[in-house]
This record gives C-alpha cells, sequence and structure tokens, in this order.
C-alpha cells in the first residue's frame, strides 16, 4: 500500500476525505489477508463516526465488487435487473417479484441471503421446496437464466469476498450500522452479479433494519446515487414493516402463499399484490425503457393470466425443486402441530405489531440465530386477518405452527396476542409505500 493504513486512519478519524485509490489499496490488501482485523475495525468505527463522502462511499463500494469474481451477462438477450430488499417480516415479495419481472421479458440474475435474526433469507424459504438446490455454482446459475428468465440462489464466496469478511468484522465490533458501509455492503454484492438495472425495497418501521423514515430514506437515497454512480439504473421505494406482508410468516408457509399469488388463487393478500406488482413494473420499465404504466398493466396481467407462475414453476424446476411433492406435504401443514390465537374482543384490526409476529415465528423455529442453526421449515405464524378487518369476539386472529418445538406453541400463543390492536374504530388506511428515491 503506497499511504500506511495507520496514516489513513488518522486521517479519517481527524474526519478528512480519503482518496479513491487509498480506499481500493485498502480493500485490496485487507481482502489478500494484509491488514490485520484490528485496523479494519478501527477503519469501520472510523467510518461509523465521521461518515464517509459520496466519492468515499463508491470508492468503497467498488473496491469490494472488485475482491471477486465479476458476472457478466452480455451474452444473454434480455435486459437485466434486479430487486434488493433490505428485508421484513413476512417479505417473500422475491418470490413473486422475480419471476414476475422475468415473465415480462426481464433477465433476473438474483443472488440472494440466508436469513439470520428474526426475518428469513429467500434462499432457505425456497428451500423449503423438497429438492431445490439454492447453493448453484454461478455457472449453473447463469444456465438457469439464460433458460427460464430467472434465478434465485445464494451468492459464492467469489462474489465480493470483501464484504464476507468485513460484515463478520463489523457484526462483532459495533460497525454494522453506518449507511456508508451498509452501502458499500449491499451494492458490492448486487454490482458483482451484474443486473444493469437495481431496484431497491428500503422497509422501515418496528419489523425493519432501519426503524425511521429519516434513516430509511437516508440509505435509499444512498442506494440509488451508488448505483448510478457505478453505472446502473437505479430505483428505490421505501415500504412500511410495522405490520407484517400478507398472511404469512415462516419458510413453506411463505412458498404457500407466493404460489397462491402467483396462481391468482387463496386469500389475495392485497398488500404482497401491489408491492409484487410496483417493484417488477419498475424493473420492466427501468430496463426496458417503457412507461412504468404499461409495464404495471403487463405485471397485473401476467399474474393473472399464469405467466408469471409459469416462471416460477420452470426455475424451480431447473433448482431441482419438486412442487407437486411441496404441495403434498404442507396441504396438511408439513407434519406441524398448530395452535389458534382468538380475538379477545369485538372489533377492527388497528394495529399487528411486525416484530412480535417475527419473534414468534422465529422462537417456533423459522429463523436462525447462529449461522449454522437449522430451520423448522413448517413452523411460523399464519395470520387470519389483517389491518382494518372486522373481528367478532372468540374469531381466530391467527394460527401458530411449530414441530420439533411444538411444545413452544402455547406460551407463544400468548406472546403473539399481544401483537393486535383491536379497537371499535374503523382504522385510517395502512400506507405501503412511503416514499420514492429516483
Ligand atoms: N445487509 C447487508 O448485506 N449488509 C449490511 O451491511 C447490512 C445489511
Amino acid at each position: 500500500m503506497e499511504t500506511p493504513v495507520k496514516i489513513l486512519l488518522d486521517r479519517k478519524r481527524e474526519g478528512c476525505e480519503l482518496p479513491s485509490s487509498d480506499i481500493h489499496d485498502l480493500i485490496a490488501a485487507y481482502t489478500r489477508g494484509e491488514v490485520p482485523d484490528y485496523q479494519m475495525a478501527a477503519f469501520a468505527m472510523a467510518v461509523c463516526c465521521n461518515g464517509m463522502t459520496g466519492a468515499e462511499t463508491l470508492a468503497l463500494t467498488e473496491a469490494m465488487r472488485d475482491s471477486g469474481d465479476k458476472m457478466d451477462w452480455s451474452d444473454v438477450s434480455r435486459p437485466t435487473a434486479d430487486k434488493h430488499s433490505t428485508g421484513g417480516v413476512g417479505d417473500k415479495l422475491s418470490l413473486i417479484i422475480q419471476p414476475l419481472a422475468a415473465s415480462c421479458g426481464v433477465a433476473v440474475p438474483s443472488l440472494t441471503g440466508r436469513g439470520l435474526g428474526l426475518t428469513g433469507g429467500t434462499a432457505d424459504t425456497l428451500e423449503s421446496i423438497p429438492g431445490y438446490n439454492a447453493s448453484l455454482t454461478l455457472a449453473d446459475f447463469k444456465k438457469v437464466v439464460a433458460s427460464c428468465g430467472c434465478s434465485m440462489t445464494v451468492q459464492t464466496a467469489e462474489i465480493a469476498p470483501a464484504d464476507k469478511k468485513l460484515y463478520a468484522l463489523r457484526d462483532v465490533t459495533g460497525t454494522v450500522p453506518s449507511i456508508p458501509l451498509i452501502v458499500a455492503s449491499i451494492l458490492s454484492k448486487k454490482l458483482a452479479e451484474g443486473a444493469e438495472t437495481l431496484v431497491f425495497d428500503v422497509k422501515c418501521g418496528r419489523g425493519a433494519f432501519m426503524k425511521t423514515r429519516e434513516q430509511a430514506v437516508a440509505l435509499a437515497n444512498a442506494l440509488v446515487s451508488g448505483a448510478k454512480g457505478a453505472g446502473r439504473k437505479a430505483s428505490a421505494l421505501v415500504t412500511s414493516m410495522d405490520e407484517p406482508l400478507g398472511f404469512a410468516v415462516g419458510n413453506a408457509l411463505e412458498v404457500k402463499e407466493s404460489i397462491d399469488v402467483l396462481k391468482g388463487e387463496g386469500r389475495h393478500p392485497a398488500d404482497i399484490i401491489e408491492l409484487s406488482v410496483e417493484f417488477a413494473a419498475r424493473m420492466v420499465a427501468l430496463s426496458k425503457g417503457t412507461a412504468l404504466d404499461v409495464a404495471r398493466k403487463e405485471c397485473h396481467d401476467n399474474l393473472k393470466n399464469g405467466k408469471a407462475y409459469a416462471v416460477f414453476a420452470e426455475m424451480v424446476k431447473l433448482h431441482g425443486g419438486n412442487l407437486a411433492e411441496f404441495e403434498r406435504i404442507y396441504a396438511e401443514g408439513g407434519g406441524a402441530s398448530s395452535v389458534e390465537v382468538l380475538a379477545p374482543v369485538s372489533g377492527f384490526i388497528l394495529d399487528i405489531d411486525a416484530e412480535t409476529v417475527a419473534r414468534a415465528a422465529f422462537n417456533l423455529g423459522a429463523g436462525r440465530a447462529k449461522t449454522d442453526d437449522a430451520i423448522d421449515m413448517s413452523s411460523g405464524v399464519l395470520l387470519s386477518v389483517v389491518h382494518g378487518d372486522r373481528v367478532e369476539k372468540g374469531q381466530p386472529l391467527a394460527k401458530l405452527f411449530a414441530k420439533d418445538r411444538s411444545a413452544l406453541l402455547d406460551v407463544e400463543a400468548k406472546s403473539l396476542a399481544e401483537a393486535f390492536v383491536i379497537s371499535e374504530e374503523f382504522p385510517s388506511v395502512r400506507r405501503l409505500i412511503i416514499e420514492e428515491i429516483q
């Protein structure tokens, strides 16, 4: 390195702007194992305290992108797009949005993560389908995208290895909540994945990583300007995560709900359908250069005419998954026991606390506290009601499912009951999209 790390740390501590070349050198040296963790932790803390300029954030993002393989989609005839969500309770939107956008002629290469903590990961959710391989090689990932238009698989070790190393360090040094570090972490992986268009769902509220509107809007702005600075088309929606999305929270439960939406069956969760169409339409409009209204109509049509489901079914098949077997196993709850939560009074559903619902699902085995924890695919919470519904005393509010931890069902049902606020007053309409950043 031209500038010694100690000098970089002094400069960053004093709030100076670092030249891009120094940031690139630092990340390259850290990836090669030439910068010790204590110096990198000091760097992360200095960034946490003093922030980074847009130019520094872009340099950090590009340096982390360049620490591993970069995918090239120039041999795919369609425009490429991906959606990234910062994660929320019941957030199964990727399962619908990615095949929906693909059904409109976009190629959707989607490298995704595993869940850690209260909110689940798309890869885990998909693995509740028997046989689904969410750990494809990058070569097989490319083949699936080329064949059916989309693929969802876990990012491999070749993609942005600097982020893997740095994130593990941030996790134990109190340096996760820093917008430039979060932006570089998310974007470096997405840029290496190679989609030309990136659409971000930045969740905001009790069940989200970003609790306030200010934090969420700041992150969304930084993601969009970072993606554009790196030459991609990008937009973001800041969306509400105070209440769970849809009815289902838990892996197989969420796959079942997604299949129902894609097939036009089941209870039609209005929030899931609205957000799926809004995100997929932005992916289509931005990447194909069509009007948003036209893209929105195509998305609505493809949810109704089965084209989006056909892409999903083909993608699952190409990943080795067996949807018929999934339907057979989970038609009866996948062997899980269940307990209901009943309404203590009559009235309207004023609020359902996303964090309380997520905690119940997590405690029943739907998530993992450590990366090597096992997940009970059948466990979780299936809401019977959504915001604004009228309920009568004694009517079911939710059903909890668990197999291995079925002994916890009663205690979790008691905690889950606290999530619901029932009022005599008709509640205000739930606003899903809080802000758009272009
Ligand atoms: N998700 C990421 O991938 N990185 C962060 O830093 C935070 C959330």
